[in-house]
C-alpha cells in the first residue's frame, strides 16, 4: 500500500521552510504543502492559548488540502499546542519538532548552548528535558527575542544578523561551548552568522530526527508515497499575496541543508 497525498507542514512563518527543505531532500518522493502563518508571526512572544488557536486554524487549512500527515515545523507551536491538536484531530498523524537537546547530550557534548524562543524554553516540554540533563551536563539557555522578527523580513545574512549574534551571544564565547541547539526553525537560516562566533561547534537543528519520525510513522501506517511519485511542493501563507509566495519559494531554494541532517 502507498499514498501519494502530500504531507502538510506549518510554522509561524518562514522558519518551517528550513524543515521542509530538509525533509523534501531526505524524502524525494514525498510531496509537501507548506503553510506559513506570517500574518501572526512571531509566535514566541505570545500566550499559549493564542498559539493553540493559530495552530488549530493551520491544521484545518492543511486538512482542506487533503494532506496525509501534518508536521508542526515550529518548536513553539509544538510545545504550546501539539498535545491538544493530537486529541482534537485523531484522524491525522501529527508530528512536532522540539529542541534537539537529547541528541546533543547523547553525542557527548559537555557545554551545550540552547537557543529558542522564550516560550519554548518556559513550557514543560523543554523544561522536562532540561531538568533531566542539566544534572550532568552544562546547559546554557538563551532565548533570542527579536531574531524571528528580523528573519521574517527576509534578512538571513549580512551586518544586521551578524550584529544581532554579537550582541546576544558574545558573552558565551568564553564558556567553552562545544555545541549549539537551534531550538527554533527560523534559526538554521542564520547558522552562518552564529558560526562566525563559534567556528568549532556542532549545530543541532532536529531536522534529521523529525524526518526519521515522519518516515517511521508513514511506513507503519502504509502511507509512504510510491518510489516513482514525482515530488511537488506548494507554498501557502496567511499573508496571501503572490509576492509572499514568491518569497517563500526563494527562501526555500536558498536554505542550505546540513550534510549531517542527511544521515538519518
Ligand atoms: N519557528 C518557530 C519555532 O520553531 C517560531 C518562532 C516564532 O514565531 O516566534 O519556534
Amino acid at each position: 500500500m502507498s499514498d501519494n497525498r502530500p504531507i502538510g507542514v506549518f510554522d509561524s512563518g518562514i522558519g518551517g521552510l528550513s524543515t521542509t527543505r530538509t525533509m523534501a531532500t531526505i524524502m524525494p518522493h514525498e510531496s509537501f504543502v507548506f503553510l506559513g502563518d506570517s500574518k501572526n508571526a512571531p509566535y514566541g512572544d505570545q500566550e499559549q492559548p493564542t498559539i493553540l488557536n493559530y495552530s488549530r486554524n493551520n491544521v484545518e487549512f492543511l486538512l482542506k488540502k487533503n494532506v496525509k500527515a501534518i508536521v508542526i515545523a515550529c518548536n513553539t507551536a509544538t510545545s504550546a499546542a501539539k498535545a491538544q491538536l493530537v486529541n482534537e484531530f485523531p484522524e491525522i498523524p501529527i508530528i512536532g519538532i522540539e529542541p534537539a537537546l537529547k541528541p546533543a547530550v547523547v553525542q557527548g557534548n559537555q557545554h551545550i548552548l540552547v537557543l529558542s524562543t522564550a516560550l519554548t524554553m518556559k513550557l514543560p516540554k523543554f523544561q522536562t528535558q532540561y531538568q533531566k540533563y542539566q544534572a550532568h551536563t552544562d546547559i546554557l539557555l538563551r532565548p533570542l527575542p527579536g531574531l524571528v522578527d528580523i528573519i521574517e523580513t527576509g534578512v538571513i545574512e549580512g551586518p544586521q544578523i551578524d550584529q544581532f549574534a554579537v550582541d546576544n551571544l558574545l558573552s558565551f564565547e568564553d564558556k567553552g561551548v562545544d555545541s549549539i541547539v537551534l531550538g527554533c526553525t527560523h534559526y538554521p537560516f542564520v547558522r552562518n552568522s552564529f558560526a562566525k562566533l563559534f567556528p568549532n561547534v556542532q549545530f543541532y537543528d532536529g531536522f534529521d530526527g523529525v524526518s526519521k519520525r515522519v518516515i517511521s510513522l508513514l511506513s507503519q501506517a502504509d502511507l509512504l508515497a510510491e518510489n516513482t511519485h514525482k515530488q511537488t511542493i506548494d507554498f501557502y501563507s496567511t499573508e496571501d499575496t503572490p509576492t509572499e509566495i514568491n518569497r517563500y519559494q526563494s527562501l526555500f531554494d536558498r536554505y542550505q541543508v546540513l550534510p549531517s541532517d542527511l544521515v538519518i
